[in-house]
């Protein structure tokens, strides 16, 4: 039971009421498992209740999470291959050939866009955390060192190095970046690298401003080290080069630039796939068969994984398959040229609006900014919202100021002066407004708690009792909550999450 039920307030984001779903099938009653089976009709339907509180996957007004081309038709041919391949498992290779098929098809797609060749190694994973895992894992295990592996990680990185290191037994060696221009500072990451150090990252673009990193220098910094460099191209690896074709100044950052020795790039991103799809490329095999795992440890059949996971569905492989082939060269060169020029019109206008500026100058498609002069980021996030929009509140770190992010996507175009209209009534609304209210004592209270020795009821008391509904909506009124998090150091910010989390699942 989550905790919105025990209080009779109504759930998180999706959540239920629960005379909604009686009115559809009343057999339910307390159990979650039906007595007896349900029509599929009952089933969707009850679906569609589960997601009306859902933000909108198409349409461009959700600027984080979701990526439209605005081509139905694609996500269409999509969806189609993934149902066809569903209830295919991955698990084992030599007992449905096409998943080998289709996975050198997609690893090869990537690698003849990203540097690489016909015989580049590569892996399709379930996302970039999946790549950056077995990128770290392969390094780790390729060169071995003495003492606890570290990997040197720009502030700016994807916590996704934070979590493989977290998974993998290494130590993460966080490097300052650039205050003006947001990009890693090769000469902080040279300074960062240790006889234990078996990893540098270097992001095309990171995710926060939309900016690349060096990569050429850090390649060949950490080459002259002896020590492995993978770049995070999870958001850019499919969407720089064609931005490239399209016009725009992008710099060298993939596998044919000297010391780079893995790559990651999703395909559930700019390839506009469905989710699960990501391809890590690796610069030869030996770094690859470090990422694989085997195991004959046991009296069942032998396992062989490429991946983190063991058994998974050939839908997304399909999905991303079908994709690539919906769209062609042509289909995302297209999509390059909107995606440029919307970024374009979006920069400039929000440099326009009183009170707001963006943040380095952003090289891909993520633009962010920040509130000035009165407007506080977090309130106008909300107001927003409230208008149909969802923009994506960033906590400051790191000298970084708290800021919103802005994914433009092939679909924004067509939608960029009614999101402009958007931010400017937003930002005029949280000047009025004024900053986000925070209880009185509450950062003090949380900061000082003993987050351990609480459990999730009595925190959701507490934050209750200074006005804040931590199990209820992640919606409309989140500035008081991202206030006070902002106000808290970063791992205060993560166990709160996680007790956040613990009460969202109840
Ligand atoms: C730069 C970068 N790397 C890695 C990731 C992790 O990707 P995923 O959410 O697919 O695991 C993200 C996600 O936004 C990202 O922006």
């Amino acid at each position: 039971m989550s905790l919105a039920d025990r209080r009779g307030a109504p759930g998180p984001p999706g959540g239920v009421p629960q005379g909604a779903c009686g009115a559809i099938h009343s057999a339910r009653e307390n159990r979650v498992l039906p007595e007896n089976g349900r029509s599929a009709e009952d089933i969707l339907a009850e679906l569609a209740l589960l997601k009306r509180d859902d933000l909108e996957v198409r349409g461009g007004k959700v600027t984080a999470y979701v990526y439209d081309t605005g081509r139905p038709e694609v996500h269409d041919a999509a969806a189609r291959a993934y149902f066809e391949m569903l209830e295919v498992n991955t698990l084992d290779p030599t007992a449905f050939p096409s998943i080998v098929a289709m996975e050198k098809q997609v690893v090869g797609a990537v690698a003849e866009l990203l540097g690489g060749g016909p015989h580049t190694p590569g892996i399709f994973t379930s996302g970039g955390t999946e790549s950056i895992m077995l990128a770290v894992k392969a390094a780790r295990d390729a060169r071995p060192v003495a003492g606890r592996p570290r990997i040197v990680v720009p502030v700016t990185a994807h916590p996704a190095f934070h979590k493989a290191a977290h998974y993998l037994g290494a130590e993460v060696a966080p490097v300052d970046v650039d205050p003006v221009t947001f990009r890693a500072d090769p000469a902080a990451v040279a300074a960062a690298i240790t006889p234990e150090t078996v990893l540098v990252v270097a992001s095309a673009p990171s995710y926060p401003q939309g900016v690349v990193d060096p990569v050429a220098e850090i390649a060949a910094l950490a080459a002259e080290r002896g020590v492995l460099c993978h770049v995070d191209a999870c958001v850019g690896g499919w969407l720089l080069p064609w931005l490239a074709q399209a016009g725009a100044a992008v710099p060298p950052f993939d596998l044919s630039v000297p010391g780079v020795t893995s790559i990651s790039c999703d395909l559930h991103k700019f390839g506009y796939a469905p989710k699960g799809a990501s391809v890590v490329l690796f610069a030869d095999p030996a770094l690859r068969r470090a990422a694989y795992f085997a195991s004959a440890a046991w009296p069942g059949y032998t396992v062989i994984n490429t991946t983190v996971q063991s058994s998974k569905s050939a839908g997304p492989l399909a999905g991303a398959w079908a994709t690539l082939n919906a769209l062609g060269r042509d289909g995302y060169l297209g999509l390059a040229r909107d995606t440029l020029a919307a970024t374009r019109r979006l920069a400039e206008g929000v440099g326009e609006i009183p009170g707001l500026r963006v943040l380095g100058e952003p090289e891909a498609s993520l633009v962010a900014f920040t509130g000035e002069d009165g407007v506080d980021v977090f309130v106008l996030s909300d107001e927003a919202r409230k208008r149909g929009w969802f923009l994506q509140p960033q906590l400051s770190y790191a000298g970084i100021p708290a800021n919103l992010h802005v994914t433009v996507t092939g679909v924004t175009l067509k939608g960029v002066e009614a999101m402009l209209e958007v931010i400017a009534e937003s930002a005029a609304a949280a000047r009025r407004r004024g900053p986000a209210k925070v209880p009185e004592g509450l950062a003090d209270i949380l900061a000082s708690l003993d987050l351990d020795a609480l459990d999730d009821a009595t925190f959701a008391e507490l934050a209750a009792s200074v006005g804040v509904d931590l199990g209820g909506s992640g919606g409309p009124d989140m500035a008081v909550v991202n206030t006070v998090l902002d106000t808290l150091p970063a791992a205060t910010r993560e166990a709160i999450l996680i007790r956040f989390l613990s009460l969202l699942y109840g």
